[in-house]
């Protein structure tokens, strides 16, 4: 005998019905209606005698929490190109932006400059968090954002010199400068040690800033020194600063470049759990594609065969050539070809993605896009990482569940990142959620067609409020997510 259910007492303004719940957890996914109500899940149980304002049939579909991307550089995209169509189009409801040692805020002094910078876009940059926070709360963000404060744009906004080693009144201002940006409402701070200025940070200054992070539970994140021959050193700099200030740590975009280092991660994630048995904790993210993509670096064009232009300021026509080609048409090196392109960006094929599926299975890691959507022809990871993840790891290699894959880009990412109610399905948290085909879901971006937006997502809240498919008038529903 089956019971009918009770109606809900307070009307529900949609429910999504008959669909797959994975919760987020990473637990089985079960059969059940969801329903919501203004920005909240109202329940999550046979709603067939609730009414309801809106019905959307999720029958044969996966309804899960939106994907968070823990690895944004959209910092001022909210407000060059806030319909963040690359997010929506793949379920992500929520970005932690400021990575790699770069912000939004704080704003470099005048004269100090840093090539990375270029990545973020064209908006000035803001004097402080507070301010780059309310203008983002007033631009009303189309997804849910959390930010990082970047290492190198303290370096830039305090330092008269910052090629050099803080000295004492610097690294006091330094971290003065964070603590600002932490009572503000930033989740942590990012370093980028592989690039100008925050190359050039001492052990201590590391130290000194992570120490004022974990004094307020929050996260410290590397774009580690080195990703090629000296991975492990570097992999091992970044956990000893998290050891150093007892100071939760992620590292960003984990990889081993260059054939000759393949294979390193066996090495590298096993100092991940060797930190985590002594009890630091300790994250990690990927992004799901054999290339990376950042500026274009000259020395790098020689030891690498396949260097692909994503823009160029001199030379706009070349984006989407490969170094090679050009070199080959302008009649010289390849790095002579690459400082006549400068400022500019590039893809770099120089990872198997082998390993990079063996990183991602490490039950730490989670999906970073690490996307640049400022890039005239950006690397696709910006466009399809999290349908990649769930159409060509999790279902078609059998990497792993659907519920594990969907766990680490919801609930694992918000736990290391402490956003409260996000990443999860039950009654009370966040209505963020995408339903999506799990038997079509598939990033369609590629090198070749770098902006193709996935197939199989079915549709996307962003606090109760349908962000994808697009609307005709399009409500932006977004909230900037200040850590406490
Ligand atoms: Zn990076
Ligand atoms: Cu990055």
């Amino acid at each position: 005998m089956t019971v009918a259910p009770a109606p809900l007492s307070e009307p529900l303004d949609l429910k999504i019905v008959g669909g797959i719940v994975l919760d987020g957890s990473g637990a089985p996914g079960y059969r059940s209606d969801v329903g919501i109500c203004g920005d909240r899940i109202a329940a999550i149980a046979d709603l067939s005698r609730s009414p309801a304002g809106r019905t959307l049939d999720a029958a044969g579909k996966i309804v899960a929490p939106g994907f968070i991307d823990v690895h944004g550089h959209d910092d001022l995209m909210f407000l060059e190109k806030p319909d963040l169509s690359w997010k929506t189009t793949q379920g992500v409801t929520t970005v932690v932006v400021g990575n790699c040692g770069m912000s939004a805020a704080p704003a470099p002094l005048a004269g100090n400059r840093a090539a990375a910078l270029a990545l973020l876009g064209k908006t000035p940059l803001f004097p402080d968090m507070a301010t780059y926070l309310d203008a983002l709360k007033d631009a009303r963000p189309m997804i849910n954002v959390a930010t990082l404060v970047g290492h190198g744009n303290l370096r830039l906004a305090v330092m008269a010199d910052p090629s050099g080693a803080p000295d004492p009144n610097e690294q006091r201002a330094m971290e003065h400068m964070l603590e600002e940006a932490m009572q503000a409402g930033a989740v942590g701070f990012s370093t980028g040690l592989a690039y100008e200025p925050g190359g050039y940070a001492t052990p201590d200054e590391l130290v000194g800033l992570a120490r004022v992070a974990a004094r307020h539970g929050r996260v410290h994140t590397s774009h580690i020194r080195n990703e090629a021959d000296a991975v492990e050193a570097s992999v091992e700099e970044v956990l000893g600063v998290g050891r150093a200030a007892a100071c939760a740590t992620v590292l960003s975009h984990h990889k081993c470049m260059m054939p000759r280092n393949w294979g390193r991660s066996a090495a590298t994630l096993a100092k991940i759990d060797q930190a985590r048995v002594e009890g630091l904790d300790v994250a990690l993210d990927i992004y799901p594609y054999s290339g990376s993509s950042t500026i274009l670096i000259p020395e790098r064009a020689e030891s690498l065969d396949e260097i692909r232009i994503t823009w160029s300021t001199p030379h706009p026509e070349c984006s989407g050539r490969y170094l090679a080609d050009i070199a080959a048409q302008w009649r010289c090196s390849r790095t002579e070809a690459a400082q006549r392109l400068l400022p500019a960006g590039a893809i770099y094929f120089a990872m198997d993605e082998d390993e990079v599926k063996r990183i991602f299975r490490h039950p730490r890691c989670m999906v970073g896009s690490d996307g640049l959507p400022g890039d005239a022809r950006p690397h696709p990871r910006l466009w399809g990482s999290f349908t990649r993840v769930l159409g060509r790891y999790a279902r078609d290699s059998g990497l792993m569940s659907l519920e594990s894959a969907v766990a680490k880009m919801t609930s694992l990412p918000a736990q290391v990142f402490g956003l409260e109610g996000r990443g999860i399905l039950r009654p009370g948290a966040s209505a963020d959620v995408v339903v999506f085909d799990p038997d079509s879901i598939l990033d369609l971006a590629s090198w070749d067609e770098p902006t193709r937006p996935s197939q199989g997502i079915v549709a996307v809240l962003v606090n109760g409020v349908a962000v994808y498919p697009p609307a005709h008038r399009q409500a932006r529903p977004g909230k900037v997510l200040r850590a406490k």
